[in-house]
């Protein structure tokens, strides 16, 4: 058995800044749960059940919200990225002391799959492999490690992000290894963007005689690495829950309109003149006053949401939303107010950007 999933909990996320700028990429929420909670759940039902997360140096926002583990059964360890951010490679090898002899599962907290990983556990231990990789078809695999084959379909090697790719796969970052990895870090170079890549691991085990099988992942797979990847992983995970999971524990005033799957949570209050069409998830303490929410929106709680339309979109906690806008394919950050100006001049907007932001009007 598989006891211990190393996870990423750190690194930069500069392609999804501004949203990053604030909050650790991990903790953005999809279908209103924290990124890296999909991650803990893929390991512990494959049957992990020691996690160690990697962090950034002064990271404390993330512990609060995983915790210890308890909420999953498990025991988690955190331990920093020290030494700079050095490749995908090295952060595993910071958890060589804690990995022991052990075989491990290697996760992206940012990658999401809907099917289960067990398969890939059993896989593993049943054919006694070194390693062991899951590969995503893709339209764009100049953006991955890339599986390259010969002839015959054997895998010969693994390229980092090629010009000119070899295959169109990705190699998804669900990895599992054993302690052998820690020899093969031994070996290996930076790549030229100065990082410890690991594809030069699997390249090195498959040069070099190590047994590395492979899984084609069933279903859906998503690395959410850019601002549209969120939203379409949100949907996805939306569209996947079952019915029950879209509970109302709120209150749906006379005179509003609440249609297909729509979870509305402790506190929440749809009032009169409100149209909410799911799949749409309504966080705790929230107020929606004669908009239109959805479909595949999700809300987080202590939202306030007046007169807009909102589609296909993700809304931090603490949001205010007072104008008659319709807002479509939009991540909003935390304590964002959108409210309509008393100014006499139509299409007059005042605006307090980040740096990095993106608005389309
Ligand atoms: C990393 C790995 C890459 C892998 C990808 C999967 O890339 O370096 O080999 O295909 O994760 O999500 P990154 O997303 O860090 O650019």
């Amino acid at each position: 058995m598989i006891k211990k999933a190393i996870l990423t909990g750190g690194g930069r996320a500069t392609r999804l800044r501004p949203i990053t700028t604030t909050i650790n990429k991990h903790l953005i929420p999809l279908a209103n749960k924290p990124m890296i909670f999909y991650a803990i759940e893929k390991v512990v039902e494959a049957g992990v059940t020691e996690i160690a997360i990697n962090l950034n140096p002064g990271e404390t926002e993330l512990q609060k919200v995983v915790g210890d583990g308890s909420r999953w059964g498990v025991k988690i360890h955190y331990y920093e990225q020290t030494g700079g951010p050095q490749g995908i490679a090295h952060v595993v090898n910071l958890a060589k002391d804690w990995a022991g002899d052990e075989p491990f599962i290697f996760y992206l907290s940012d990658n999401i799959v809907l099917s289960s990983i067990k398969p890939l556990v059993d896989r593993f231990e049943k054919e006694k492999l070194d390693c062991l990789l899951a590969f995503a078809q893709v339209p764009d695999p100049e953006r991955f490690g890339v599986p390259q084959f010969d002839s015959a379909g054997k895998l010969i090697d693994v390229l980092e992000k090629p010009a000119d790719p070899p295959s169109d796969y990705a190699v998804t970052g669900i990895y599992i290894y054993n302690s052998k990895f820690f020899d093969a870090f031994g070996q290996i170079e930076k790549s030229a963007r100065g990082e410890y890549e690991i594809s030069s691991i699997h390249s090195y085990f498959l040069k070099n005689g190590q047994s590395v099988g492979y899984e084609k992942i069933d279903g859906w797979w998503k690395d959410t690495g850019k601002p549209d990847d969120l939203l379409i992983a949100n949907q996805l995970i939306m569209d996947k829950l079952p019915a029950e999971e879209f509970k109302n524990e709120g209150e749906i005033e006379t005179g509003s309109r609440v249609l297909g799957k729509v979870k509305i949570g402790k506190g929440s209050k749809i009032s009169a003149g409100t149209q909410i069409f799911g799949p749409v998830m309504i966080g705790e303490n929230c107020l929606l006053e004669a908009c239109r929410i959805g479909p595949h929106t999700t809300i987080s709680s202590g939202a306030e949401i007046r007169s807009a339309e909102i589609e296909r979109s993700i809304i931090f906690e603490n949001v205010d939303i007072d104008s008659k806008i319709k807002i479509v394919d939009s991540i909003i950050g935390r304590n964002t107010s959108i409210v309509s100006g008393h100014l006499d001049k139509p299409q007059t907007h005042k605006m307090i950007l980040g740096d990095n932001t993106f608005i389309e009007m």
